[in-house]
């Protein structure tokens, strides 16, 4: 604290210890068995299994399952709760009505905040939260409409039709029918087949953002979740969390920064840039929070992004760009001593654009892929009765007691 603050000082003389951790760098908001993080040794585990085998062996839902119950699901579980998440994927007609409501260029992001809000507003008869069955019908819930909504977001944004969830289809080939199907109808066009490698690329990607423990959108679930507010209300919390380019707009802030940069010949120009501490610039995709050494999503994911590339035999120079900027940035002593290394975000953009998603809709895919932890936490603090009420302390530095003026004396 500076001289100008000793009399501040003095106005917590009696109020005993607390700690000062802006940003929450050394402070637990809570404990939970979901998903264990060794930033130093870049391991990330779902439930105790590593992400790489979680990665290499499973279906998103699969992962979905297990971040929700504790244990993955035999065939006959993961059956039953594929079918009831396709079951829930369909959406109130009134509140597909809801996207009339918004204007054309709305930013997806918008659009998914309060169409998930107003899920409680259609989904009410069975919104005890107390009820462990409930809580599990709300889940499976926001897990299921969640792509439906997505997808009706960006559908909205580009004047198509809504296209109906199929029951039959998984979850990634549901998302991308209803994405790029050019029907309106309830059944897949004869000539836009759904690609198995889209789906598995998708499938990676939804895993790796499933859930990361007490990172920004979830302890802001958390939070809100505290203090007894409804699930789709605690989840449009977390989404609008998410949206920041510091978390979950980082993916979109990559793509925004490759088309700033423009050109092989300007990334140094850019390196600068990001290194000088008087330009607010930084280079987006690289640094992480808990990461100090490598992001383990990232590894897994450099390599599918390098195999869509090639299938699509993407000759967009924005690839090119990027490797330029991965190549330059992990050989600069400012990044290396930083231990700044491309996150797993860098890469998702890179795919997503090749998987044909536009760039606004990038923190929206991340969104349906960390719903499934958003809702594992919520289940798990409403499991613990004795959850107080999330209420941070906070460091005054304002002014010390002064006297009131009236006003014409100020
Ligand atoms: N480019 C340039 N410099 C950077 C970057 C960057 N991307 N990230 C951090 N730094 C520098 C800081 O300026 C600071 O330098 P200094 O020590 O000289 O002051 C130092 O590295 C430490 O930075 P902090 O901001 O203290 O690191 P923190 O752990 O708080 O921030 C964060 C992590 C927010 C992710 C940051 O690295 C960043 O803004 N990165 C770009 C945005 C991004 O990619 N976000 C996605 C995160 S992953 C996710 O949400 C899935």
């Amino acid at each position: 604290l500076g001289a100008d603050t000793v009399d501040i000082r003095n106005l917590y003389k009696d109020l005993g210890c607390f700690t000062h951790d802006p940003g929450f760098v050394a402070t637990a908001s809570c404990s939970s068995k979901i998903t264990f993080i060794d930033g130093d040794s870049g391991v990330l585990l779902y439930r105790g299994y590593p992400i790489e085998q979680l990665a290499e062996s499973c279906e998103f839902t699969e992962v979905a399952y297990l971040l929700m119950n504790g244990e993955l699901p035999n065939q006959s579980q993961l059956q039953d709760f594929n079918l009831e998440i396709n079951d829930r994927a369909i959406i109130h007609e009134s509140l597909r009505k809801f996207f009339d409501g918004f204007h054309y260029d709305a930013h997806p992001m918008a659009m998914l905040v309060g169409v998930v809000g107003s899920l409680s507003a259609f989904y009410h008869s069975d919104l005890n939260i107390k009820d462990p069955v409930s809580r599990k019908v709300c889940a499976t819930r926001l897990i299921g409409k969640m792509p439906t909504i997505a997808a009706a977001s960006y559908r909205h944004s580009v004047g198509r039709p809504f296209v109906y969830p199929r029951i039959e289809l998984s979850y990634c080939e549901n998302f991308l029918n209803m994405m790029f199907s050019r029907s309106s109808q309830n059944y897949i066009d004869q000539d836009h087949y759904i690609d198995q490698d889209f789906v598995k690329a998708l499938n990676l990607l939804f895993i790796l953002h499933a859930d990361h423990e007490q990172n920004a959108s979830t302890s802001t679930v958390r939070l809100a979740a505290s203090t007894g507010a409804n699930p789709y209300a605690c989840i449009a919390a977390g989404i609008a969390a998410l949206w920041g380019p510091a978390h979950g707009g980082a993916n979109e802030a990559v793509l925004n920064m490759l088309a700033e940069i423009g050109t092989v010949e300007n990334v140094p120009k850019y390196i600068a840039k990001a290194k000088d501490p008087e330009d607010p610039f930084r280079l987006m995709g690289f640094g992480h929070r808990v990461y100090k050494n490598f992001d383990p999503r990232a590894t897994i994911i450099r390599k599918t992004c390098h195999e869509i590339l090639k299938k699509t035999q993407s000759s967009d120079p924005l690839f090119e760009l990027a490797l330029a900027v991965e190549e330059q940035a992990l050989k600069d002593d400012y990044f290396i001593e930083r231990k700044l290394y491309p996150n797993v975000d860098f890469y998702s953009g890179i795919i997503y654009k090749a998987l044909n998603i536009p760039v606004e809709m990038f923190t929206v895919m991340f969104a349906i892929a960390r719903t499934a932890g958003w809702v594992a936490h919520w289940m798990e603090m409403m499991e613990d009765a004795s959850t107080p009420i999330s209420r941070p302390r906070q460091l005054y530095v304002g002014p010390t007691r002064r006297d009131f003026q009236p006003i014409d004396e100020r």
